[in-house]
Order: C-alpha cells, then structure tokens, then sequence
C-alpha cells in the first residue's frame, strides 16, 4: 500500500465510532481469536528461517497488519488466507526499516534481534514513547550489545552490525521485560555459544515463540520459567505453528458479561494463561467454571469490590487487563484498590469514565474506585487500546448511549469487536463519525 493510500485509510479509522446502547446483559458463547502479542514476535521470527513459514489463528488487526508491512518492505513474501499467513523469507531485500513503519507500532522493536541475526546489520529508528508513558528500550539494547551487536544511535535512528554471528552471552535483565526477552531469544537463536537469560519474562507469549523458534530447529529450553538457554544452531528453517489464544482478548470478554450481569462461554481460551485474573472475577462475585479449553462466568446480581488488584509480570495480574476490570469495580457494591506497577501511564481511561459517572481518584501508581449504582452512557475517546476495551466493558453496563471515538486503538488488538460483542446480545454498532 503506497503512503498516501495508508494515510487516507488512517484518517477513515480515526473518525470511526462505536455506538453502544448500554443494558442488555450479554449471554452465549464465544471464541477468542489468536494473541496479538504472540503474532508480532512470531512474524518476525519469520525472518530467521530462510524459507517458509506458516502461522495459523493470527488475527486479523491492525498491529498485525503493520507488521506484515515490515515483512513486505524486507523483501519477504507474505499472503494471508483466512487466519493463516504464510511467510517466505528466502530473498530479503532490505535491512532497514523505514520510520513510518516503525512508528504504527511501538513494539516493532522486536524486529531488530531478528533482522540483526538473519543479516548482520540492520538500521530502524528508535520507536520513541507511546501512549503508556515513555517505554524506554534500554535493556532491548543492552542485551543485544551483550550479544555483541555494536549499535550507534544516530539522530533518533539506531545503527546496528556485527562482524560475522553474534555470540551467546549471560545476560540477567533488571526487570523481565517480555519484549527484550523476546529481542534475546531471536538474536541468540542463532549465535555462536550458549545463551542465559536471568530474570526472563515468563508470559505464554515467551513460550509460544520458543516453541515456533524449536520447530524452526533453535534449541531453547526453560521458557516460561525466569531462565532460559539457548544453544546456537547455526542455521534456522521455516516451521508451521499454530497462535495461542489471545488471553486479553478473553479477560475483555469476560469482563463484559459480568459488567451487564451476563452469562458467557468463552471457548478457545486456556484458563491457565488467566489465572492470575479469574480469582478477581470471583472476588467481585462472579461465579466461573473453567474447563480444558473454556472458561465459563455467570455475573452476579451486584457486584462487589476487589481489595487490591496490583499488576505483575506473568503469572501476577497483568497490566493489559487492568483497566477492564476497573471499569467492572467502577459499578461495586463498594471500593476497590488498582496499583498499577508496570506501566506509568496507564490510567488514562479514567477521565473517560468519569465522563459516565465513574468515581475514581487517582493518585500515581495507585487508583480508588469508588463503585457508583449507575453509569451513564456518554461520548468517550479510546485513550489506547485497553483504555478503550474499559469504555466499551462500561458502555455496555451504562445507562442510555456511549459513543467511544478513536477506536483505532481498540482495532489494534481486538478483531471486529462489535460483531463478537453482536452475537453476545450486545447493541453495538460502528459508525462512521
Ligand atoms: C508487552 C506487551 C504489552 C504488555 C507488556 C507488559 C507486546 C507487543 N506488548 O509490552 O501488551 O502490556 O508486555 O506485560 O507483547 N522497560 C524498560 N526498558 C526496556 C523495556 C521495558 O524500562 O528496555 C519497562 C517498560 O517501560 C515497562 C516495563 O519495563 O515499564 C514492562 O515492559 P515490557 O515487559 O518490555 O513490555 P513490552 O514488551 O513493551
């Protein structure tokens, strides 16, 4: 797609809408559709193989697309049949990637171990901040120069290379940050010697790139757990691989049936990926059965406050499902306790619902949700992306009408979520603004 014709497509998003008329109390089943944050580290993974890949149950959003974006502009072939992509990376014709690019997606960043150990040099600007806050990507860069990749940053764009493989390296990161662990297992998958990850992020997205990376011959053992070995192979092929589901896109769901008062079967889920959620759910008095590949919730008639939802790192209670769940606490019988330790910009949803009525008071990491008997529909902007999935969980249980704009952050990670949210019951439509 040509730059102008991105741009024309960029602005139709941005006027979006999605009109929600708030009550209905959602009931019946629903699949989740395959996880964004395993997608784009997976298609990048593409780029190590030298041949074909095929990924099934990738999503169809736009943080996926962007990414296929990069792969195009590499030179590597890339067709999309349903939910499937094909990747062939056998002729790479670039080893840059252009700031416009990099810019759709912060987390483009993951590209950089991958195209730095597929060609020894890659030059890609730096991502710069987001809507969480700064994002700083100190210890992406860290662990790659302990690798060995030199990289010189220059006028907001970084320079990398390396004088032959790179080479496998002990590399404790500070703080188990799951994109920097994701840069270090595609940059030492194939340098020479062994590689040690302490303190590594454990999330199911780690685990389903190791498993991609092993198919594609890698020998990494221990994702999941805080270390992780990787033993250099020299060479990586092409391997067939199947997404896991995406566990956000679950909680969301979840979220939206108790919120309403629903009934729901979210199937295609793996209820272990949300354990460290499900007990919240139950604390607000929701009643949930969980079963190989399923989770089931039936909302309670008033909802009760949670003590203290405080967001960790995998298996703790994830920062993405944060502001999901407080818009559920936002109608508590009661107060409920948010502190937010991951990202420092992450309650920018709140003014949004105090727009419908919710009483929140924030104060740094910490928020107080004091739970009101009623929110009121109400035109709301999506702040970011799981800013938005909140007002679309409050939208739902509000009162009257809630029309939420800028809701190409919520396209970023939810595919067509007012169908899914149709089939539920759900009176949600798009609309051009
Ligand atoms: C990934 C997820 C995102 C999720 C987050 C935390 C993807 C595409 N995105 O983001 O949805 O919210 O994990 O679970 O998978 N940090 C540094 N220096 C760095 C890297 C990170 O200080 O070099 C800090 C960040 O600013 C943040 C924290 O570490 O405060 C967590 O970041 P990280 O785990 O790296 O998140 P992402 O990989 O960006």
């Amino acid at each position: 797609m040509l730059n102008t014709e991105r741009l024309l497509c960029e602005r139709v998003l941005f006027v979006e809408q999605l009109r929600i008329r708030g009550g209905v109390p959602l009931s019946g089943e629903i699949a989740v559709h395959g996880a964004k944050n395993s997608s784009l580290p997976l298609l990048a993974a593409t780029i190590l193989g030298k041949s074909q890949s095929v990924l099934h149950n990738c999503p169809r959003l736009s943080d996926v697309d962007a990414a296929i974006r990069i792969l195009s502009y590499l030179g590597c072939a890339v067709e999309r049949s349903g939910d499937t992509v094909c990747v062939d990376t056998s002729q790479l014709t670039h080893f840059d990637v252009p700031e416009d690019l990099m810019r759709e997606m912060r987390s483009s960043i993951v590209f950089l171990g991958a195209i730095a150990a597929r060609l020894g040099k890659t030059r890609i600007s730096f991502p710069g901040g987001c809507e969480l806050g700064p994002r700083p990507i100190d210890l992406h860069l860290s662990s790659l120069r302990a690798l060995g990749l030199s990289i010189r940053e220059d006028h907001g764009f970084l320079d990398c290379e390396v004088n032959g493989r790179l080479k496998g390296a002990t590399i404790s990161l500070a703080f188990p940050s799951v994109g920097a662990t994701e840069n270090i297992l595609l940059a030492a998958a194939t340098a020479e010697g062994t590689t040690q990850i302490l303190n590594a992020a454990q999330e199911p997205e780690i685990i389903d790139l190791a498993e991609f990376l092993n198919a594609c011959g890698a020998k990494i053992s221990g994702a999941g757990k805080s270390t992780v070995v990787i033993e250099g192979v020299e060479e990586l092929h092409g391997a067939e691989h199947t997404v896991i589901p995406d566990r956000i896109v679950a909680a969301t769901y979840l979220c939206c049936a108790a919120a309403t008062g629903g009934e729901i079967l979210v199937r295609r889920v793996r209820p272990d990926d949300i354990a460290g959620i499900l007990p919240v759910l139950e604390q607000t008095g929701c009643r949930i059965y969980t079963g190989e590949q399923s989770v089931y919730l039936k909302a309670p008639g008033q909802l009760k406050p949670v003590k203290s939802v405080r967001t960790m790192p995998y298996p703790g209670f994830p920062t993405d499902a944060q502001a999901p769940v407080m818009s559920l606490t936002a109608l508590a019988d009661g107060t409920s306790v948010f502190v937010e330790n991951i990202f420092e910009n992450r309650y920018k949803h709140v003014a949004e619902l105090a727009r419908m009525g919710a009483d929140i008071k924030v104060e740094g990491k910490v928020a107080v949700v004091s739970g009101v008997r009623t929110l009121y529909g109400a035109g709301v902007d999506a702040t970011d992306l799981r800013g938005g999935a909140a007002l679309i969980v409050a939208g739902l249980a509000a009162e009257g009408e809630t029309v939420v704009s800028r809701i190409h952050h919520i396209d970023r990670g939810y595919e067509q979520i007012e169908t899914s949210l149709r089939s539920l019951g759900a009176q949600v439509e798009r609309r051009p603004g």
